[in-house]
């Protein structure tokens, strides 16, 4: 058996320790935000954060996650919640700034590639209070093992969003 905390929540898997993360999360905790976009850690479609960094989970096997936390889209709302040490009633009604600002930005287009995109500036921005433009464009180009693809060419607005969830989080960790 695999334990591991996804989202908050410890999970105890019967599940081929070999078995991708992402089919994991998707088949067997049926959590829908990670896609499988290539399956080769070639596209980001298919991120989620493992102890607070950003992982293909397409070529991350179960063992490797085994005793680590796993954050899913569905689980960015909660961690914002706990850093900004908001209460269990207010957390239920509170996205995670990087969400807000996609929203108020419109980043998504078809919208696939958007998981990945918002769990790495998540992650960029737990790292980096205030990223410049080019730190910006450098975690979604080259810090990983390849670019975050988006066939749609929503680069712009991503880049907008990152920035306004910037400034939001910045006001918030000082509230
Ligand atoms: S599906 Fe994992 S990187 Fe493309
Ligand atoms: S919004 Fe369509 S792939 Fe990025």
């Amino acid at each position: 058996m695999i334990s591991m905390v996804v989202n908050g929540v410890r999970r105890e898997l019967q599940t081929p320790a070999d078995t991708p993360l992402l089919y994991v999360l998707r088949n067997d905790l049926e959590l829908s935000g990670p896609q499988f976009g290539c399956g080769l850690a070639q596209c980001g479609a298919c991120s989620v954060l493992l102890d607070g960094k950003e992982v293909r989970s397409c070529v991350t096997t179960l063992s490797a996650a085994a005793g680590k936390e796993i954050t899913t889209l569905e689980g960015l709302p909660a961690r914002w919640a706990k850093q900004k040490g908001l209460s269990p009633a207010d957390s239920e009604k509170t996205l995670h700034p990087v969400q807000q600002a996609w929203i108020e930005e419109q980043a998504p287009l078809c919208g696939f590639c958007q998981n990945g995109m918002m769990i790495k500036a998540a992650e960029l921005l737990e790292r980096v209070a205030s990223p410049t433009l080019a730190e910006i464009k450098e975690a979604f180009t080259t810090s990983g093992p390849s670019p975050h693809l988006c066939r749609c060419g929503s680069y712009t607005a991503i880049i907008a969003a990152v920035q306004l969830a910037a400034k939001t989080m910045a006001n918030g960790r000082q509230a």
